[in-house]
């Protein structure tokens, strides 16, 4: 599978975002990242759908947005009239999983599952066969710029022989402290999808941050 660069918004500079993401797009940016966060599943606040709809028009990269909220299908018809394509929503805040990858199915949108550090992949087996993508978190979700959980690897790694098992093709996402250090690790366990906050906006020069960073992890990709 191809390596995807996901810059994620997070960090960018959020008085020139238009400008911020077209520079993220001519590095070679494949889709964008986009946390929404609502205080309460985790200790922050940041987008909501009207600013989904302001970018949109400003890029034809997919829209991949990251619900770390904890009612997630109450948000799902106003961040698919916003334009949203991918919709990944926590195991941890949904107690009817399978109902809210449909729901998301349901609104046109790619529905896809998030898991935190310490929750094991066993638990997705029953879902897998639903999702666009797994997106395994390498950090706590809330906040951009933390340091990269290392057991995470194993999971991706679990992730890759459960797909192969199981004769999917869900794709493998990874999020939380990806940079040039790290890049080389995560797609060698196996992710094929790479979101990156810090690494791409973080001195103002997202297109060439984003080149390079996409460079390294296409290096170290054992298919490429
Ligand atoms: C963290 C978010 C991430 C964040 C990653 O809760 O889900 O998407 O933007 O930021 P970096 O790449 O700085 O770790
Ligand atoms: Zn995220």
């Amino acid at each position: 599978m191809a390596i995807d660069l996901l810059p994620s918004i997070l960090a960018a500079d959020f008085s020139r975002l238009a400008d911020e993401v077209k520079a993220a797009e001519r590095g070679g940016g494949a889709a964008l990242h986009i946390d929404v966060m609502d205080g309460h599943f985790v200790p922050n606040l940041t987008f909501g759908p009207a600013l989904v709809k302001a970018i949109r028009k400003h890029t034809t990269m997919p829209f991949d947005c990251h619900m770390m909220v904890q009612h997630p299908d109450e948000f799902v018809p106003a961040f698919a009239d916003a334009g949203v394509d991918w919709m990944s929503v926590h195991y941890e805040a949904c107690p009817h999983l399978h109902r809210s990858l449909e729901l998301i199915r349901d609104y046109g949108m790619e529905p896809a599952v998030v898991i935190n550090p310490a929750t094991a992949v066993d638990l997705l087996v029953p879902v897998l066969p639903m999702v666009h993508h797994v997106l395994v978190m390498s950090v706590n979700p809330g906040f951009g710029g933390q340091r990269f959980i290392p057991y995470t690897l194993t999971k991706i790694g679990q992730l890759k022989e459960l797909r192969q098992n199981m004769g999917l093709t869900f794709r493998i996402e990874v999020d939380g402290g990806v940079d040039r250090d790290t890049v080389a690790s995560v797609v060698d366990a196996g992710a094929d999808m790479l979101v990156a906050g810090t690494a791409v906006f973080n001195n103002g020069r997202a297109e060439e941050e984003a080149r390079e960073l996409l460079a390294l992890a296409r290096k170290a990709d054992p298919a490429a």
